[in-house]
């Protein structure tokens, strides 16, 4: 099975509905630069769209890309907004964050009127919780919330990246929880959102409207 192959159908078939004169927000990740560089290639030839990248690392590709780019308290609406996912659930539900770009990730899948999901084939479980969740909080505030989480069972562990703590484009932290035994991730997204200094949380609930899967050769659409 060829992942990066997948991930790379699924980008392309979620392109698809792109049209020109459109704003679509840019995912970050794997899946997601491969839907970036599909984009730049169609810009080139003709399209005419522009860009809300939800990362300082999608913005840089995008550039060198060529497609042009603008930010969110410029534009009125994203049409489109276009994302891998760590994980998904039969019920569309999604844990994101693997790559630190939560908080703006979920910024722009919120205000975006439409949102496509593209996965390869091992992203797809019974149940979210195989991936750490990742809840982005405040350095102030990261000791504290580290201990709360603790005492609530869910083990978090600071990310760390190249021995200093991983530090968001937000200027957050970022704390990775094990949500195996939960049942109830609604109340766990509540739960964890009336923290002070928890910023977001990896949960995208009721927030997909499309998941796009690569599967071997093909892909899969699930909708809504
Ligand atoms: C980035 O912060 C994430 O939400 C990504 O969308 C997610 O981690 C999926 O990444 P890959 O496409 O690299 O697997």
């Amino acid at each position: 099975m060829n992942l990066d192959n997948e991930k790379r159908l699924a980008a392309i078939e979620a392109v698809k509905y792109v049209k020109s004169g459109m704003t679509v927000g840019l995912g970050t990740g794997s899946t997601a630069a491969h839907m970036v560089k599909e984009l730049g290639r169609l810009v080139k030839n003709g399209l005419e769209i522009v860009g809300v990248p939800s990362s300082e690392n999608t913005k840089k590709l995008a550039m060198e890309l060529g497609i042009p780019l603008t930010t969110l308290e410029k534009t009125s609406a994203i049409d489109l907004y276009i994302d891998g996912a760590d994980e998904f659930d039969p019920y569309m539900q999604l844990i994101k964050g693997g790559g630190g770009a939560l908080l703006r990730e979920k910024i722009l899948t919120y205000n975006s009127d439409l949102v496509i999901i593209i996965a390869d084939s091992q992203k797809e479980v019974k149940r979210l919780g195989d991936f750490k969740l990742p809840v982005e909080t405040i350095p102030f505030a990261t000791k504290k919330i580290e201990q709360s989480l603790q005492k609530m069972g869910l083990q978090p562990k600071l990310r760390v990246k190249d021995s200093e703590n991983f530090v968001t484009d937000e200027g957050n932290f970022i704390l990775d929880l094990n949500i195996e035994h939960i049942s109830n991730i609604q109340l766990l997204e509540t739960k964890l959102k009336q923290i002070p200094g928890v910023v977001e949380t990896g949960l995208f609930l009721d927030m997909a409207d499309i998941i796009i899967i690569g599967q071997g050769e093909t892909t899969i659409t699930l909708k809504k």
